[in-house]
């Protein structure tokens, strides 16, 4: 009896023992994609390698702000997700660690010309173009036509009736000021900001707050990146979208391993999963419509047709520079959102 009991006692520290020698591996993630997307990777990647993820999910220019609170004592081992250009800046500022992945050839060369800007401290995971988002039923009902220009957007019919996030929390919006400012040099775009604000109901803080807004049919218009719009339509909502015929900008949503990371090898494991096909194809699974930067991912059909769109040349590095980022972003606040609507 008291032999039984003392196998069974070993039995259960032994398999305490292995429990604690294969503790599960853990990856701290701040996502800046939409939750469904940061959910399915996080469940589908923790079910398939039983580590531990843990995701909090933040606009591109907040989780900046984090991860150079955090610089000293970084709690997050990954950022994926969000704008190209914050994930330059951290990269400039040593906030994210140099790794040059072995599929980097895979990816297409707007994906890798990202990692090389940064000296291969972040990574291109996905593209998408920026245009305006319209509920063609509200439209119709307040007698406003289509709006298909940057032109289009300053005319007096549409005041309170755009919506764009606010560039210091949202990427989405951020692209918006480099792209004008590409287009039409610095003091014409920030001219046109000016007027533009006239027309704006509300600066949300991220950048897929007007489009659903659109959706719903609390404002007309947004500005906002196209491929977010067929998620709602596929939920019922009348949203349509549209690229301006001036040209317009694109991002390289981009992926990051943060430095000093206190999961390293668990975080490059998960990098390199992120940078498969499989794992890509993920993001239309979850009604997100992005462009995957690796070229073996399937493009699901609601992807946008980038051939069909008038790019503008995006300077990323200049425009994902730690100082211009700021300057514009601040320039925005004092010339721009002080003013009275
Ligand atoms: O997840 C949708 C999305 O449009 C991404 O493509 C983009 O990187 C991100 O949102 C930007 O979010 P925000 O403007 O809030 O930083």
């Amino acid at each position: 009896m008291k032999s039984a009991l003392r196998t069974l006692v070993a039995t259960l520290v032994a398999g305490l023992c292995a429990g604690g020698a294969q503790a599960a591996d853990q990856v701290n993630i701040i996502c800046s994609v939409q939750a469904e997307w940061c959910n399915m990777i996080g469940s589908v990647y923790a079910r398939t390698t039983g580590t531990r993820i843990n995701i909090t999910m933040k606009g591109s220019g907040e989780s900046l702000a984090q991860l150079i609170a955090e610089k000293d004592n970084p709690k997050t081992d990954i950022w994926f997700g969000g704008t190209g250009d914050p994930h330059l800046q951290a990269a400039e500022q040593g906030l994210t660690l140099e790794y040059k992945s072995p599929s980097l050839a895979q990816l297409y060369p707007w994906a890798q010309q990202q990692a090389e800007q940064a000296k291969y401290r972040t990574v291109g995971i996905y593209s998408g173009p920026l245009g305006f988002g319209y509920n063609p039923e509200l439209l119709a009902k307040k007698k406003l036509p289509v709006p298909k220009s940057w032109a289009d957007l300053l005319k007096p019919e549409y005041k309170g009736d755009i919506q764009v996030a606010n560039p210091a929390s949202s990427g989405t919006a951020y692209t918006m000021i480099a792209t004008l400012v590409q287009l039409m040099g610095e003091d014409k775009a920030f001219e046109y900001l000016k007027v533009l604000h006239r027309n704006v109901g509300q600066y949300t803080r991220t950048g897929t707050g007007p489009i659903k807004a659109v959706a719903r049919g609390e404002t007309a218009v947004s500005i906002s990146f196209v491929h977010d719009a067929p998620q709602e339509r596929m939920a019922g909502f009348p949203v349509e979208t549209v690229t301006p015929s001036e040209g317009t900008g694109a991002e390289i949503g981009s992926m990051s391993i943060i430095k000093g990371a206190r999961n390293l090898e668990a975080a490059k494991k998960f990098y390199e999963w992120a940078l498969t096909p499989a794992a890509q194809e993920m993001a239309a699974a979850a009604k997100q419509f992005q462009l995957p930067s690796n070229k073996n991912a399937k493009v699901d059909p609601n992807v946008p047709d980038f051939k069909s769109i008038r790019f503008i040349n995006y300077d990323y590095a200049k425009y994902g520079a730690s100082n211009e980022r700021k300057r514009l972003i601040a320039r925005w606040e004092k010339e721009v959102n002080s003013l009275p609507r």
